[in-house]
């Protein structure tokens, strides 16, 4: 007890020499963490308008979810063929009809001419009318070519399908997004 009370009084500056130190880590550590925390605030509010955003028009909204369903089993397949997953020959049948079945929905979905903040169709769909159902045509040609009986032969008949995405998409949609088409 006494010796610490010397010790106390005899160092005073041991003291005083580690509250400022402490301080000057805290300062820029403190900085460090609100900064996190704003840009974690700022990145949830983005998210957010984000989900609150998709496609207030209810027909732009149903033409994006028939793209993105065959995204989806585009990549189903694409998959089959690189070994991410095994080949799976029912999948691959299941992808192939989900295929052909959505594209030859495509004119129907764009058949109004209508638009939206959230769409990147061009306007060029609906003056080149003829020339955009011959693409959708040449992606459900290329959908029945499908080869689904073995990953060889999916390899060598999805290449067509893609470059009938990507033909469309070139000509007709604005902004490639990530992850679009394969
Ligand atoms: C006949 C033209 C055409 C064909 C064929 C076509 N697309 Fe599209 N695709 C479009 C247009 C136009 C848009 C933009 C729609 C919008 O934003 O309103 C689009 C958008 C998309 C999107 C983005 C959806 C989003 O989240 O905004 C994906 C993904 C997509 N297509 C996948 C495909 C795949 C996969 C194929 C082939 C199997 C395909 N498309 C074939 C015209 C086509």
């Amino acid at each position: 007890m006494t010796l610490h009370l010397t010790k106390a009084s005899t160092h005073p500056a041991r003291v005083v020499a580690v509250s400022p130190n402490t301080r000057q880590l805290l300062i820029p550590l403190f900085a460090v963490l609100s900064s996190l925390l704003l840009m974690a605030a700022l990145l949830l509010l983005a998210g957010k308008v984000e989900a609150e955003s998709p496609a207030p028009n209810k027909y732009v909204a149903e033409r994006i979810a028939l793209m993105s369903s065959q995204k989806k089993a585009l990549q189903d397949l694409t998959a089959m063929t690189r070994d991410y997953i095994a080949f799976d020959r029912s999948g691959a049948r299941a992808a192939r009809r989900s295929l052909i079945r959505s594209t030859r929905r495509i004119p129907r979905h764009f058949r109004r001419d209508v638009t939206d903040l959230s769409s990147h169709a061009r306007g060029g769909i609906w003056t080149n009318w003829a020339d955009f159902k011959r693409h959708a045509d040449d992606a459900e040609k290329a959908a029945r070519a499908l080869n689904t009986r073995s990953a060889s032969g999916l390899r060598r008949s999805l290449p067509r399908l893609i470059s009938a995405c990507h033909n469309c998409h070139q000509i007709y949609r604005n902004t490639p997004r990530e992850f679009t088409t394969h």
